[in-house]
Formats: C-alpha cells, structure tokens, sequence
C-alpha cells in the first residue's frame, strides 16, 4: 500500500501475529451500517476491517463474503450475534405492537411515513447463518451477546478461523477464554452501537474502557482489544498502556465516508455538535447508545413500551426510512459512541495514516503494560504462535 507510515515497534504483538494484521487496529462490526467497501478499505491498509451480518439472512451473507474477497486478499472478520431474539419476542402480541407504535405514529406521519401494520416475527436462525460462514470460509469470526456452541467453534477452529468473542465483564472474557477463543474484545460502557452482555443483564454490565480492560485483561491469558470511546490516536495509546494488544473502534469508523451510515447520520457525527450520547433500549429493544435527540429522549421518556429485540427495531425502522427522506436527523436513530464528537474522518486510509502517524510518534508509551507484565509469556506466544 502507498503512503505507509509509522514505526514498528507498537504493532508486533500477538493479535497482529494472530490475525495477520499489520497494525493492531480493528475496525468494528457495525451492525445494518456496515459495509463492504468500509471494510476492504481497513483490511486493504492492513487493519482488520469487519462486517456485521445478524440482521441478514445466510444467502445475503454468502453475497457479502464474495464481495468483499473480490475486493481484498487479506483478512477480514464476519460478525454475528449469537443471541437473535429476545426470547419475549417470539410470543409479543398485537396489542404490545399497538402500544409501542403509538408513540411514533405522530412522526411517522409527519415524515411522509406509512404506519405499518403488526407481522408476526420470523427468526432468522444464528445457525443457519454460521453454516454460511463456514461453507465460504473466512479468517476471523467475532460475535457478540454470548458464545457459540463448542461444536460450531470446534468446526470454526478445524477451519484455522480465528475467533474474537466479546466481553463487557470480567465474567464473560473469562468464560469465553474457558470456551477457547482466540482473542477478547472487552467492550466499555462508552462505545457505541449494542452492549452485548450476556451473562448479566446490559443494564447490570455497564464498567467503562479505562477500568474493565486492565481488569479483563489481569483475569485472562488472552491478547485483549479495548473497544469503547477510543476515536484517536490518544485512546489507542492509552489502551495499550491499560494492556490491551488492539483496538476496536466503531464510531470513528462510522463517519467515513465508505461506511454505511446515512449523509444525516454521518453530519451529526461530524458537526462538531454531537456532545451528548446516551443509552436506550428504544431503537431496537436492547440496549446500546446513540446521539442524543429527541427520538432517543422520547423513547427513553419513564412510561414508554419498548417492544423486545428485534421487534423494536423493525417498528423504528418504519419511522427511520422516511424520516431520512425528509431530511429529519431528530427522528433518526443517531448510533454513536461517547467519542462521537472526535469523529474527523473524511476517508478511511486517511483516518489510518494519522492514527497510525501519531500512535507511532508516541510509541515509547505504547510498548505498554502487557510486554511488561508477563514477558515470558508473551514471548512464549509468539514463538509457539498461541495465545493460550
Ligand atoms: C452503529 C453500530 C453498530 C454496531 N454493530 C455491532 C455489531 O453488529 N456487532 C458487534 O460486535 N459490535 C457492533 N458494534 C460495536 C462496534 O463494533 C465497536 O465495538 C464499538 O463501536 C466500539 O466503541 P466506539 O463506538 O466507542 O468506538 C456497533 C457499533 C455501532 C456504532
């Protein structure tokens, strides 16, 4: 690649052996934002771009897994969630429908909407869409909300497939290093996008970057990504001073150009205005954050019915579409870390050089806490190549 910068030293560690990466920086999966081009660009660069797929169903996913091999020869990692549903969801009634969509009627008509009418849910099978991943073969699967069954990893690591599994305790890295993943992304409360908790309620597994990554990674043996409110090069520095080996950045990748967000969604992230981000269970049923406006606020106004997972978010849905017709941001589920307003990015290789530019300008500090702490052991990964 032209107009490769930075040193070295900060990027030789065990996740960019892992992964085969050239820098330690992984794009984060962005859910129905993703994109192809957004991912090829990152991985093209020589970090490792990401795709997720849960919301669509196995046969989209085997296009997108195509498209993007057509479009890079280097790693890049599929993303799924593992839990699809709140269970709730499968037995939630007209009546509940009713109730919930009552608050958005208003502005779906305001926007041009058309009120939609109640669907009994159709799942989309975590199964089925794993099948795919392994038919089309890929390098890195990450996931979210849980652990996959021993007999998916197993076919996973038959496959040489590395596994990032994510955490937002120190419970869950620990029972995901226990189930044998390669490498934990340990999520704080400021990130953007879903919390992902699977073993406590999200509302119960709310630890920030800066505390939950020295924790995570003094309870586990495995290289740690730090994910969460890292949108410059000074978060990549401090979380590599926390102990962390990568990092997983969502919002800062979300205001490219190449990503999937919407022209609204991507002005909001760069107007300089995006100060205030909070967490809500109303753009989909489960729990993640977003730019506060005042869909967020009324949502989150005591009283309001949620639908559960994923039943909200189809219903928000009805109201985001038109709503990004008719030119109304407030109306919009604005996803967002606490980082938004960092959010500088005009294209990804140019977000890449000056992050990798500045990282490496300050990488005496960058050597960090996990080639001090256990040395031996880190050599001993990296001799043998495992990370457990
Ligand atoms: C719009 C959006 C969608 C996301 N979707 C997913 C997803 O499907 N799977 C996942 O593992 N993480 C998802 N994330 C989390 C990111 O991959 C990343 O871990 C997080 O954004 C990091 O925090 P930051 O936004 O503060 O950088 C999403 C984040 C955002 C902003």
């Amino acid at each position: 690649m032209a107009n490769r910068v930075g040193s070295k030293a900060w990027t030789d560690n065990r996740l960019t052996s892992r992964l085969g990466l050239e820098y330690p920086i992984i794009q984060g999966p962005l859910g129905g934002l993703s994109s192809q081009r957004l991912t090829v660009a990152v991985s093209n660069y020589g970090g490792l771009g990401s795709f997720g797929a849960h919301g669509l169903n196995p046969e989209a996913i085997r296009k997108v897994i195509r498209e993007i091999k057509s479009l890079t020869a280097k790693p890049f990692a599929m993303n799924l969630w593992v839990s699809m549903e709140d269970e709730v969801a499968l037995t939630s009634t007209e009546e509940a429908f009713r109730r919930s969509l009552s608050p958005l009627a208003k502005h779906i008509e305001s926007v041009g909407g058309v009120k939609p009418s109640y669907l009994p849910y159709e799942p989309i099978r975590f199964e089925d869409q794993v099948q795919v991943l392994l038919e089309e073969g890929i390098s890195v699967f990450s996931f979210i909300y849980g652990i996959p069954s021993k007999q998916i990893l197993d076919e996973f690591r038959r496959q040489g497939v590395a596994l990032i599994g994510t955490a937002t305790t120190v419970d869950e890295a620990v029972a995901l290093e226990q189930a044998g993943v390669d490498v934990i992304a340990a999520s704080g409360f400021e990130a953007g996008g879903h919390r992902g908790s699977f073993l406590q309620a999200s509302e119960d597994s709310l630890t920030g970057t800066m505390a939950l990554v020295p924790q995570v990674v003094d309870a586990v043996r495995l290289p740690v990504v730090a994910a969460g409110g890292i949108g410059d090069a000074r978060g990549i520095v401090a979380a590599f001073a926390l102990g962390a080996e990568g990092v997983q950045m969502g919002t800062a990748f979300l205001a490219c150009a190449e990503s999937g967000a919407n022209a609204l969604h991507r002005k909001a992230l760069l107007s300089g205005q995006a100060k205030q981000t909070a967490l809500t269970r109303g753009f989909t049923g489960r729990l993640g954050r977003g730019i506060k406006n005042r869909l967020l606020d009324e949502l989150n106004q005591k009283g309001t019915e949620i639908l559960p997972y994923p039943l909200q978010r189809a219903l928000v849905r009805h109201l985001a579409i038109p709503a990004e017709k008719a030119g109304r941001p407030e109306l919009l589920p604005l996803w967002a870390g606490q980082n938004a307003n960092l959010s500088r990015c005009t294209d990804v290789h140019a977000l890449l050089d000056t992050l990798v530019t500045e990282v490496s300008e300050i990488g005496g500090a960058v050597q960090s806490w996990s080639a001090h702490r256990q040395p031996a052991q880190a050599q001993d990964d990296q001799l043998t190549g495992e990370s457990r």
